[in-house]
């Protein structure tokens, strides 16, 4: 029996044989472009949100200052004039730009694309945005901050 009959007999078409390979290299494939690093998901996907920032590190020295701020895996965190810390997508909800800015005088985030402004919770104070920013839990726990969904 050659070999094309022997898959048309078991149901399989030459077709499908060169098909598998393909889908399997598909499935490899598939990335969420909202999360590059794989710590963030502010797009909305379902990768979970959860890693721990060490504030003793020269990385997130920003974020020992009120009004400093870092961005990581697509999240913003922010330290507010108040003293506490914020994390919010660092995706901009009107084009996606890429990351915003934390405001320290005016304790807001803010998206120089086309000048939407966000309070300290996400919300929209002026647009051309019309949705929040999606914003994250943070636990500081002695210099470690948890940023979590
Ligand atoms: S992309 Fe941020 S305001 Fe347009």
């Amino acid at each position: 029996m050659k070999r094309n009959e022997f898959f048309s007999a078991i149901g399989i078409s030459a077709g499908m044989i060169f098909m598998a390979p393909v889908l399997s290299s598909c499935s490899k494939d598939i990335t969420d472009p909202t999360n590059p690093g794989g710590g963030g998901n502010p797009g909305g996907g379902t990768g979970a949100v959860d890693f721990t920032l060490d504030l003793t590190s020269p990385t997130y020295a920003a974020l020992n200052n009120n009004g400093g701020s870092i961005v990581k895996d697509n999240i913003i965190v922010a330290r507010t004039a108040a003293g506490t810390f914020v994390a919010l997508t660092s995706i901009c909800s009107h084009q996606q730009y890429n990351p915003i800015a934390f405001e320290s005088a005016n304790n807001r985030f803010h998206c120089p694309n086309h000048g939407s402004n966000f309070g300290l919770d996400g919300a929209v104070i002026n647009g051309p945005a019309t949705s929040a920013l999606k914003k994250y839990n943070v636990q500081l726990t002695g210099t470690n901050l948890r940023i979590y969904a």
